[in-house]
């Protein structure tokens, strides 16, 4: 039930931190190590892997994206993720030594897995990320991670999205322990620091007053642009998917350095851009990227890091997130996006769990 909400999509936004607390919960044993029991791999297949391709759709691909950072950094092997649709109708070039991650809410997904069976005929290794016990997709994998998110109600995903983050985080770190691409050590760090998010998140869902007016300028625009970079590319397409398929408000995100190379033309007097501007090596690059689009007229809202005041000499506002290490800024730059695109479906008088033309679970080509 809603309890005391109006919609189970402000309920599911107001569930992550502690749905996330709850898949993070007991992945160590008492040294510290990180124990992944329903994975079933030994070290051996671990450590001999040399490709790790990702499956999934819609959202969930969205959280492959941005897992595709993290895998490649902390266990240094290369990452392809693709659409399930696509990847199942072509010849990916698959081993023993690939390992399949298939992500999907349901665990019900047709393509999605027709994509993990794709991959099985093929002799790789299938990874199922899933948060439903028992669902198609798990059984037909032959490692399972769960995700702990309960179950999510409203067709737009938002703490699946967000669990889906935190155990491929803890996934890459695994690989990593595995592979001893880090110290025992900096594993332990790393995981820390995925424990503090749920505190952290919290914060960001307190102040959502502000996003409430934000919103309003948004449901009032024909088309909304999302950038970013680096892992802020995943959470731009992301904003613009929540945006479209419930306030039904045109809506897309591209990688902020390919604006030159076409979507600047989009840029029109007053046009709303919303930039993923938190701190880390990109940075400076996406400043410049608000820059030029401020130069052409853009009303830029921009997610940045707390204390960063250069940010708001060049965004017309600026909502700030927490410092975290520049991996983990995904989960808390989704969460104002999630809450624009709630605030303005709301304003639009659109059917926010349930928008037209949509199913939660998609279970036809
Ligand atoms: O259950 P799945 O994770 O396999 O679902 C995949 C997509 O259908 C799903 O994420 C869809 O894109 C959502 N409606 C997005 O909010």
């Amino acid at each position: 039930e809603k309890q005391g909400y109006p919609h189970f999509m402000l309920k599911e936004i107001h569930e992550q931190p502690q749905a996330i607390a709850d898949t993070l919960l007991a992945r160590t044993d008492p040294d510290g190590r990180i124990v992944l029991d329903e994975l079933r791999f030994d070290g051996a297949d671990l450590r001999s892997a040399d490709k790790v391709y990702v499956v999934a759709c819609g959202t969930s691909y969205h959280a492959g994206l941005v897992a595709k950072h993290a895998i490649e950094h902390w266990a240094g092997i290369g990452v392809e993720v693709e659409i399930a649709s696509e990847f199942r109708y072509r010849d990916p070039i698959l081993t023993p030594h690939t390992i399949v991650v298939a992500i999907s809410q349901s665990g019900e997904t047709t393509d999605t897995i027709a994509a993990a069976a794709h991959a099985r005929d093929q002799r790789a290794r299938v990874v199922a990320i899933s948060n439903v016990v028992g669902s198609t997709l798990t059984r037909e994998a032959d490692a399972v991670l769960y995700t702990r998110a309960g179950p999510e109600i409203a067709v737009a995903s938002t703490k699946a999205f967000t669990t889906q983050i935190a155990a491929l985080g803890v996934l890459a770190l695994f690989l990593a322990q595995e592979r001893r691409k880090l110290f025992p050590e900096e594993c332990r760090d790393q995981l820390a620091r995925l424990e503090q998010l749920p505190e952290l998140m919290e914060q960001v869902l307190e102040a959502d007053g502000h996003l409430a007016e934000l919103a309003e300028r948004i449901a009032r625009a024909d088309y909304v642009m999302f950038i970013g970079r680096h892992n802020g590319v995943p959470i731009a397409l992301e904003g613009a998917l929540k945006l479209k398929e419930i306030s039904y408000l045109h809506a897309e995100g591209f990688p902020a350095g390919e604006m030159k190379h076409g979507p600047i033309a989009l840029i029109d007097s007053g046009g709303p851009v919303i930039a993923i501007a938190t701190r880390g090596h990109v940075h400076s690059k996406v400043v410049s990227n608000i820059q030029e689009v401020k130069a052409r007229g853009a009303e830029v809202t921009a997610i940045a890091t707390e204390g960063d005041t250069a940010v708001k000499e060049h965004a017309d506002h600026v909502v700030y997130v927490p410092e975290v290490h520049e991996l983990l800024y995904p989960i808390l730059t989704v969460l104002p996006l999630q809450a624009i695109a709630y605030h303005a479906a709301v304003l639009l008088g659109r059917d926010v769990d349930q928008p037209r033309n949509l199913a939660k679970t998609v279970t036809v080509e």
